[in-house]
């Protein structure tokens, strides 16, 4: 190869770093049209930087900004994080939302808790979980905006202009005309790498400053105990102080591990 080929190649490599680092840039900069939401919207873009991918991100950071009501679905295996996701945007909107575990229906359903509280973000765990006439009440809510109850004591019909963002182990259990309302998104399990990267960031917060132990429980779950569990790695933090401390507990873990 030539000096001048050399120089080419240099040039073009040069220019296509050029136009990835302009895509990267344009992909991640949260939407400015509403500077209200704005500051909300940028913290929550850092936040949630690694928890679900970028372009995912993206399309939710547009939904929350939107000006009339859009409403989006996680669908993934129990541990991708959707949970966690949720309890982000509450803990970013904290006014605006309302989170609801659909694993514990309530007797009154989830309607009185959405009447008393009217919030314009309702976080929905778990939604598979609800109960059909709540996700029948629910499919109203999205369809027409109205919180309606119609029992022999009490009867009402409200306004509530909500968007609803979901999760779900298993969409086979949303009621087909639900589902359609949601614009879903299905997860699949974090990568090895993924899950390391992101086990030891929650690691962290849970006061592991130790980056070599933090590092080495997450290698102990993935390897040792063949999971990609943050839950296993979180106990197994809370109870060790040494490496030895880990390397006990997961031997213990396999010796009597389900058969
Ligand atoms: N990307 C992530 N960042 C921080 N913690 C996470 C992430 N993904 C999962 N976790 C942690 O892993 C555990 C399980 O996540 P969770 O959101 O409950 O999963 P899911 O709802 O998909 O079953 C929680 O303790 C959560 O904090
Ligand atoms: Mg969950």
């Amino acid at each position: 190869m030539s000096y001048l080929s050399y120089c080419e190649a240099f040039i073009a490599l040069f220019q296509d770093i050029t136009i990835y680092w302009k895509k990267v840039s344009a992909a991640s900069a949260p939407s400015t049209e509403s500077p209200a939401l704005e500051k909300n919207v940028r913290t929550l873009y850092s936040i949630i930087l690694c928890l679900v991918a970028s372009v995912i991100k993206k399309e939710i950071v547009k939904a929350l900004d939107s000006s009339s009501p859009v409403s989006i679905l996680l669908c993934g295996p129990p541990g991708c994080g959707k949970s966690e996701f949720l309890k982000q945007i509450r803990n970013h909107f904290e006014q605006e939302s309302l989170f609801i575990d659909g694993s514990y229906g309530t007797k009154a359903g989830i309607f009185q808790i959405l009447y008393n509280k009217r919030p314009k973000y309702v976080l929905l765990d778990e939604i598979d979980k609800l109960s059909s006439p709540d996700q029948l009440a629910l499919l109203n809510l999205m369809e027409n905006g109205k919180l309606t109850k119609t029992t022999k004591s009490e009867s009402y019909e409200i306004d509530l202009e909500a968007w609803v963002f979901a999760t779900a182990n298993n969409e086979q259990k949303i009621l087909e005309p639900l589902l359609d309302r949601f614009e879903a998104y299905y997860l699949t399990e974090y990568t090895d790498d993924q899950f390391r990267a992101i086990a030891a960031k929650r690691l962290k917060q849970e006061g592991i400053e130790n980056e070599e132990l933090a590092l080495f429980i997450a290698n102990a779950v993935l390897r040792g105990l063949g999971r990609k569990s943050f839950r296993d790695a979180i106990r197994i933090a809370r109870k060790s102080k040494t490496i030895q401390d880990v390397e006990e507990t997961i031997q213990t873990l396999r010796k009597y591990d389900r058969k």
